[in-house]
């Protein structure tokens, strides 16, 4: 082995422990805030005081815990199952219910949950071999990269720009022969819409096919708001020919980050989600989602949320919710030139402009000058630019103050004016392939908008608006270019 001078992450001389920590508190100091009720998307706060310390806590008690093997660790099976079991209970399966056979497994977030569902029922019908799933084009992206990693064909279905949903007739006719899996959001992020889930499940089940309810998102946050009086139509169990239901426990359960559960109606739906392999000479392995070895610390801390909480926890904390959705929506509706997307039925506000003095992307800039992080989101096939807001109840308390600063926020990019990009720039971005880009013109586009190594600019609408002025497929070859440009190691 080389003698090295040592490297940031790896010195020669092991750092004393309050010295470390005080390092990673140092580097956390420019992140964005994950409480306080100023980050509108990543985050997930419920603002209960006492929460972050029993579930580090219980993080602590079962970080070492290997999941690996359930039998080896009883106590990581027992709090998975709990698990599995309070998320289907909340969504309509469980002893007493139309769907008593339910059973699930416990992932580590939304995106394996999707691929886990795609690979189930992929692998049930091993006599096709093009097997294909039916998505509607609000849902989630991770279904396309479910696609992508298991060689499945993807067939997207529009939405209406109006309500932003599929229309059934759309779902119907996209299902083929081939068709292995077609999936409803309940909400999808971007909007916060719920899709029509009884008639896309019946249309599914018509064709025999499997229907996936990704209710990643929203699964902890409806059943609350329905049992609190809002009209949630079906998504869950309860609607036949739903038969299988993601829900994320990192999201609206509270739980940090790391745990998401995986539903199926019955355990033959689930069969093919696992993997087992014999044929080699180690242990014999068996592995019900993608992970091998994984942590009991996400397990744990997620199993302490839950039961810390409980269920009037979580009603009064829909409730907080509810409350500052409103607050937002009303403030959304009060700045002339923005407009509510959607009429918020979930969790989530989604705005955009309707005048051009008005620019979207420069306003998120402005917000986030003044300490609030919202979420713009690209024009996309006939939709307009937008801005998202997830919604957690740790907002509530500042709703109030959201108000006035989206009014002067929303001032400031009229007084700024929209970004205008050097035309042969625009250009560009409207005729390039993503074959044609070489290194050189990476690298100059990322001067020209301070994408520099190891650092993002402070202002991004730049950056947003090339992104926009650019196909589909140029965008996704531009954000791997980028970000492959901020994953640089230091030494
Ligand atoms: C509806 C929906 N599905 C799936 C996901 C993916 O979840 P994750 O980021 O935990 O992988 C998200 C994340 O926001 C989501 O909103």
């Amino acid at each position: 082995m080389t003698e090295t001078a040592g490297t940031g992450a790896l010195p020669v001389e092991g750092v004393p422990a309050a010295r470390v920590l005080d390092e990673i508190r140092a580097l956390r100091a420019g992140d964005r805030p994950t409480h306080g009720g100023r980050l509108f998307a990543y985050v997930y706060d419920p603002g209960v005081a006492g929460l972050d310390e029993l579930a580090q806590a219980a993080y602590a008690e079962s970080a070492h815990v290997n999941g690996l093997d359930p039998t080896a660790f009883p106590s990581l099976l027992a709090m998975e199952n709990a698990l599995v079991g309070a998320a289907a209970r909340l969504l309509g399966g469980g002893p007493g219910t139309s769907a008593p056979d339910v059973v699930g497994s416990v992932t580590s977030g939304g995106t394996e949950s999707l691929i886990l569902a795609v690979k189930a029922a992929r692998d049930a019908r091993p006599d096709l071999a093009e097997p294909r799933i039916v998505v509607p084009v609000s849902g989630h992206a991770a279904f396309a990269k479910a696609a992508h990693y298991l060689r499945v064909a993807l067939d997207p279905v529009p939405v209406d720009p109006v309500t932003l949903r599929p229309a059934v007739a759309d779902v119907a006719a996209a299902i083929r022969p081939e068709t292995v899996l077609v999936v409803a959001s309940a909400p999808s992020y971007a909007h916060g819409v719920i899709d029509p889930v009884a008639e896309i499940a019946a249309v599914a089940a018509a064709a025999g096919v499997r229907c996936h309810v990704d209710a990643c998102f929203g699964g902890w946050a409806l059943p609350w708001l329905r049992r609190l009086g809002a009209p949630v139509p079906p998504f869950d169990f309860a609607v036949p020919g739903v038969t299988s239901i993601s829900v994320d426990l990192h999201k609206y359960a509270y739980a940090p980050k790391g745990v998401s559960v995986l539903l199926h109606r019955d355990p033959g739906l689930r069969a093919t989600q696992f993997f087992a392999y014999a044929d080699w000479p180690g242990y014999t392995m068996v592995n019900p989602v993608i992970a091998s070895t994984r942590s009991g610390g996400p397990i744990a801390a997620a199993y302490a949320t839950l039961r810390h909480l409980g269920e009037d926890g979580y009603l009064r904390l829909a409730a907080v919710t509810r409350d500052a959705v409103a607050g937002l929506a009303d403030a959304v509706r009060a700045v002339d030139g923005l407009r509510l997307l959607a009429e918020p039925e979930s969790t989530v506000v989604c705005f955009t402009a309707d005048d051009p003095a008005l620019d979207l992307f420069v306003l998120v800039d402005e917000l986030t000058a003044r300490g609030w992080h919202t979420q713009p989101q690209l024009a996309y096939a006939g939709l307009p630019a937008s801005v998202h807001l997830t919604v957690t109840a740790a907002v509530a308390p500042r709703v109030a103050e959201f108000g006035p600063a989206l009014a002067e926020a929303a001032a400031a990019a009229r007084a700024a004016g929209p970004v205008v990009l050097p035309p042969e720039l625009l250009a560009l971005a409207g005729s390039l392939t993503p074959e044609a880009l070489t290194p050189d013109l990476i690298a100059g586009l990322a001067a020209g908008l301070g994408l520099g190594a190891g650092a993002a600019p402070d202002r991004m609408a730049a950056v947003n608006t090339l992104l926009q002025a650019a196909p589909v497929r140029l965008r996704e070859r531009l954000l791997v270019e980028f970000v492959g440009l901020l994953q640089r190691p230091t030494w």
